[in-house]
């Protein structure tokens, strides 16, 4: 069996990006694999949060999880500050890394852009994702296109202190979708659909009403061709938007190409908003009643008590190779 881990953050707005690039192979891959699910709480405080829509954020992302089809039975879910090892690692970690190559990460330059003086957070959030990532021995990380950087970072970061150290970290694989794995922004194609984008209608939240599902979708930006087909250079937006209809139906593109030759973008797109709306509905649902129940903490709880053992058995050895404590 393989372990598998990956992370979201907990920070609103989880959209459908987050759900057909990460969520939905989180759930393929808990059937034949040792899968560990947090909730990237650390992470999110690289940028200003409130505490109390933090704290809500983090049980909407849990339960979230368990909507789309996790199965606390199945794979362990927790949050990332219940396990001290995740800081703790990313310590050493961060002794281990250079500032050059955690200044080459388009994330970091992204987010800072703009800002005179960025939080260090922001500069070391690379460290921290890699040390949630070799804390568990991790065989697999599943994520969306927009984490490869991060993904190789930690390869880069195991091996280094494999090779200084002597065998301390699994060194992992990303595993990333052939479709899904990044998903554009509705209003604006050349960029990824955001959590924190300003226009609402640049993305569809997993939690948003039919109503508001429709706006985004009939408001999406296509072309003036008229032709629905899938050509990312010349027609990023109805290609998106194909993506979009295809993963959520499980029909290939080419065949709704075929199904919808010689239609306009509004016949193709309100079918869009039946397909989307109509997988939501059953998520959304679960979600209302995974939010209310009071399993979701017991879930947590135990989540932490699982994940700390694991972790505190790799602590173990990470200080143990470095000569740290007694
Ligand atoms: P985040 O929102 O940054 O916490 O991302 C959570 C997961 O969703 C990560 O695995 C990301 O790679 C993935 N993800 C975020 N945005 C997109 C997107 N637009 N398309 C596909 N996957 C995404
Ligand atoms: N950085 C990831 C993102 O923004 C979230 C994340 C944090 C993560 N730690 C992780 C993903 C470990 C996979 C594994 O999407």
């Amino acid at each position: 069996m393989k372990r598998v881990f990956s992370g979201v953050q907990p920070t609103g707005n989880i959209h459908i990006g987050n759900y057909l690039g990460a969520l939905k192979q989180f759930v393929e891959l808990q059937e034949d694999n040792d899968c560990l699910y947090c909730i990237v709480d650390l992470h999110s405080i690289t940028v200003p949060q409130d505490p109390k829509a933090l704290r809500k954020s983090i049980l909407d992302v849990a339960a979230l999880y368990l909507a789309v089809g996790v199965d606390p039975k199945k794979s362990t879910v927790f949050v990332q500050s219940d396990v001290s090892g995740h800081a703790e690692l990313s310590w050493v970690l961060t002794c281990n890394a250079y500032t050059g190559e955690l200044s080459r990460m388009t994330q970091f330059k992204q987010k800072s852009r703009g800002q005179e003086s960025a939080p260090a957070g922001l500069f070391t959030y690379p460290i921290l994702m890699a040390a949630d990532i070799l804390l568990y021995d991790t065989d697999i990380v599943p994520v969306g296109n927009d984490q490869k950087q991060h993904i190789e970072l930690t390869r880069d970061l195991a091996m280094r202190i494999n090779n200084k150290y002597g065998k301390t970290f699994v060194v992992p694989d990303g595993r990333f979708l052939k479709a899904g794995a990044r998903i554009m922004s509705l209003d604006d194609p050349g960029s990824k659909m955001s959590k924190s984008a300003e226009n609402i209608h640049s993305r569809i939240s997993l939690l948003d009403e039919p109503g508001k599902i429709k706006k985004s979708i009939m408001k999406a930006t296509t072309d003036s061709e008229g032709t629905i087909r899938f050509d990312i250079e010349e027609k990023p937006g109805v290609s998106n938007l194909l993506t979009i209809y295809s993963v959520f139906s499980g029909i290939e593109i080419k065949d709704i190409e075929k199904k919808y030759e010689g239609c306009g973008y509004g016949d193709f797109k309100k079918d869009l908003v039946d397909v989307v709306t109509e997988s939501l509905a059953p998520i959304q649902k679960c979600f209302r009643e995974i939010r209310e129940s009071r399993e979701l903490l017991d879930t947590l709880r135990e989540g932490a008590e699982k994940a700390g053992a694991i972790a505190e058995k790799t602590m173990r050895r990470v200080k143990d190779k470095f000569g740290l404590g007694f």
